[in-house]
């Protein structure tokens, strides 16, 4: 049988990326390049800055991918490109540049879904074992999925307001760190105290959605009153306590649907899966009785081959799209 090559696009937010898939399984290049320096004087993602450097980018990454994984358009079965959701502006750029090549080259054209993207980076770690449960988390979503087959997702929970992410770079802002602030409130938490209260939302509701806004605002009223009259804040409790109530709500959540839903796996997606005490709390909590899949760092994060990871799916279900396929900014499952 032949080797199925996807040439894959990612340009949702604020990295573009392309990559070279071989059977939904195999990495052969995942050139990403990232463009937080530029929005970082702006506490956050600029959209109109990260569609311009989508288009400077774009065109040299794809060539680097080529390049890397040694391949030629001849040798590709397919175009992949993310179409949501996403800022609609910086999603565009990867479409044009994938249906270019899929017009050009006469290649079949697979539209992704980011969050499908995401959840599949699982398949080139390990082997998904349907049905299987993943919770994704990122700077926009905060979702627990049920996989009943290959690319079929059930929503069982999702926030009522901000994602996990957002309130981590949220909170980070208000204690000085750079977007994005996940990666130093979670050293910060391993280093400080969890002695501040702050509210844990929905924990008691009997659903598997998701809110931060709650706990977010807390900490943000906590920095602003202690400012105000002038009290010293150690910022690393603060993180830690943060940090904590955050993983009791992610956990506790994701153990409910997992007693509703049993699965054999737990796959946990999105750029916060990179937290090193999520990762702990799960494995202490749910280790034994689920197989944890963690992709690799580079593979949390946006990057492109988690998109021809999923696009291998779609290929073989022949699940294509056409031309027209255009950008969509709040694309559900
Ligand atoms: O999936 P991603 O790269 O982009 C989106 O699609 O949103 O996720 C980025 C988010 C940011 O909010 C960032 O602060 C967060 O992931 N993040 C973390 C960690 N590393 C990245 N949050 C908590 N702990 C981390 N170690
Ligand atoms: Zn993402």
């Amino acid at each position: 049988q032949q080797d199925v090559l996807i040439l894959a696009f990612e340009s949702s937010c604020d990295e573009t990326s392309v990559a070279v898939v071989k059977n939904g399984k195999e990495v052969l290049a995942n050139i990403i390049a990232t463009q937080i320096k530029s929005h970082q004087r702006f506490g956050g993602v600029v959209p109109e800055v990260a569609s311009r450097h989508h288009v400077e980018q774009i065109v040299h990454c794809s060539q680097l991918a080529m390049e890397q994984a040694g391949v030629s358009y001849q040798d590709l079965s397919a175009v992949a490109v993310t179409y949501g959701p996403g800022l609609v502006g910086s999603l565009l750029v990867g479409l044009m540049a994938a249906k270019t090549i899929s017009w050009a080259h006469s290649l079949p054209l697979i539209g992704v879904n980011h969050l499908a993207g995401h959840i599949y980076a699982a398949n080139l770690v390990a082997t998904i074992e349907y049905p299987a449960m993943a919770l994704v988390v990122s700077g926009g979503h905060t979702e627990l999925v049920h996989l009943t087959a290959p690319g079929h997702f059930e929503i069982l929970g999702d926030t009522r307001d901000d994602a996990v992410g957002e309130a981590y770079d949220k909170v980070g802002r208000m204690l000085g760190v750079n977007y994005p602030a996940g990666k130093t409130i979670d050293q910060w938490a391993h280093e400080g105290q969890d002695n501040y209260q702050f509210p844990r939302a929905m924990l008691e509701e009997d659903n598997l959605d998701f809110s931060f806004s709650g706990i977010k605002s807390a900490v943000i009223n906590m920095l602003h009153h202690a400012e105000q009259v002038g009290d010293a804040v150690n910022k690393k409790d603060v993180a830690a306590s943060f940090q904590a109530d955050v993983l009791d709500i992610l956990v506790t959540k994701t153990k409910r649907a997992l007693k509703k839903y049993p699965t054999q796996q737990l796959i946990v997606a999105g750029g916060v899966a990179a937290n090193s005490g999520l990762r702990e709390r799960l494995q202490q909590e749910l280790g034994d009785r689920v197989t944890l899949i963690f992709p690799p760092l580079r593979l949390c994060g946006d990057n492109a081959a988690m998109i021809g990871a999923f696009a291998y799916i779609k290929y073989q279900q022949h699940d294509f799209a056409d031309l027209t396929l255009n950008a969509d900014p709040s694309l559900d499952f």
